[in-house]
């Protein structure tokens, strides 16, 4: 064996699945097994596997320009996605930094906002963001991501953050704004669902509410939507339900359509114009040696046409209709003790001694749901379905289906156990 997976305990996790195709939502193995792709691979996967439209786009510019240094160049399909993005968000934005991932796409809103300050004569020392955060794991994010087992080996070398408790209460945001605004660079949020930290949903009001006081009290924000961004939360952006625009807003994942990696920063005027001057040293100093790759470009270019020209929101509501149902079923079961349901997320917290993401039901449902040619990678004890929009109320029920499954053997056991 060569490779170390991500996120993998290899001495405990059994072979990796090797892959040979996939197609709309699911993946075929080579052993000529298929399953259905209920976490669109890590949230990346939007209107499908292998789009047609994205093959051929990404085909038509590989044979073109594969690779430029983006210093001093550019080209169309960088162009084309930027053009695109200021559309989608109301030319809120001015400008648009292109990395490659959606950690990149933090570590560079992070030191846009710090820079912004800074290039002022104002030096603020401190980042605010949300307990039970996730914003990637380059150490830049997981500073501002919650402490928890999957940094804790790292605590010593992250920066401090001021921590906002969850749920969220406006009351204290305030109070820590009264106190320390002038020392707090930047609010960074998951806006409307924290992803990795288990599912966990708040309403737009409450992201309005918090939007409001960082605009009242001079703080920028910094919407991170790598995860929530492309539909996830039933609209392209999950900002777009408070109906407000954050100062800086990261994306990934779901940007290519989940066909290639990229990052984007959208930074509105009021930001870049800090940067921009006539002294060099006030440059925006960052850079991956692959920013603005054209293939990946194009990729973006394609699925956000995608969005404009398919029934693309007709989709998402159809699988919200269906989480809304299968909802209803799974309140039934004595093993679910919380269902959240926002978007396209279902999200289901079943009883269990450990409530993190160490739990043992975690592996144990996640092997289950494979046997059942379903692919669910439970976080902890929290069960979540996050499908590629092209799923269809069949593959729904199926995946659904395996859950009560599971949910069944789960009573069963504990029924076992107390005799
Ligand atoms: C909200 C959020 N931000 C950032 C990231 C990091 O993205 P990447 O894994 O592409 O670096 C993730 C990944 O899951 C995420 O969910």
């Amino acid at each position: 064996m060569s490779l170390w997976h991500p996120f993998t305990q290899h001495k405990t996790a059994g072979p990796m699945i090797k892959i040979a195709r996939t197609q709309g939502a699911y993946l075929h193995t080579n052993d000529g097994k298929c399953i259905i792709d209920g976490i669109s691979s890590w949230w990346v996967n939007t209107h499908g596997h292998n789009h047609p439209r994205i093959v051929e786009a990404v085909r038509a510019q590989a044979g073109n320009l594969d690779q430029v240094i983006f210093a001093g160049f550019t080209h169309e399909p960088a162009e084309q996605v930027a053009a695109q993005l200021l559309q989608l968000t109301d030319q809120h934005f001015s400008n648009i930094f292109l990395s490659d991932s959606g950690s990149t796409a933090v570590e560079v809103a992070l030191k846009m906002a710090i820079g912004y300050w800074a290039h002022q004569g104002q030096k603020r020392a401190k980042i605010l963001a949300l307990d039970h955060a996730y914003h990637g794991d380059t150490f830049g994010a997981m500073a501002t991501g919650a402490r928890s087992v999957f940094n804790n080996l790292y605590a010593d070398y992250l920066f401090d953050i001021i921590r906002l408790p969850f749920p969220l209460d406006a009351q204290i945001l305030e109070k820590i704004f009264q106190e320390e605004a002038h020392n707090i660079a930047a609010f960074i949020f998951e806006p409307l669902v924290l992803g990795a930290g288990g599912m966990l949903m708040y309403d737009a009001q409450t992201l309005r509410r918090m939007m409001g006081l960082c605009k009242t009290y001079h703080v920028l924000t910094i919407a991170d939507e790598v995860m929530t961004g492309f539909g996830r939360t039933g609209t392209l952006f999950a900002c777009q339900q408070a109906g407000l625009w954050p100062d800086l807003m990261c994306l990934s994942k779901g940007l290519t359509g989940g066909f290639l990696p990229l990052g984007a920063t959208l930074a509105t005027q009021q930001i870049y114009e800090v940067f921009y001057d006539d002294d060099r040293s006030k440059m925006f100093f960052h850079s991956s040696s692959f920013t603005g790759n054209p293939l990946a470009c194009a990729a973006a270019a394609a699925s956000l046409s995608i969005w404009q020209e398919e029934p693309v929101v007709e989709r998402l509501q159809a699988i919200h209709t269906a989480h809304t149902q299968a909802r209803t079923q799974f309140q039934e079961y004595p093993a679910v003790q919380d269902i959240r349901l926002c978007g396209t997320i279902l999200a289901l917290d079943l009883a269990d001694s450990a409530q993190n993401y160490l739990s043992e039901l975690a592996p144990k449902l996640y092997r289950f749901f494979l046997e059942n040619g379903v692919l669910l990678r439970p976080l902890g004890n929290t069960v979540y379905i996050l499908p590629p929009y092209c799923v269809t109320q069949d593959d729904l029920e199926l995946i659904y289906d395996c859950i009560k499954r599971a949910l069944d053997d789960l009573g069963h056991d504990r029924r076992q156990r107390a005799i």
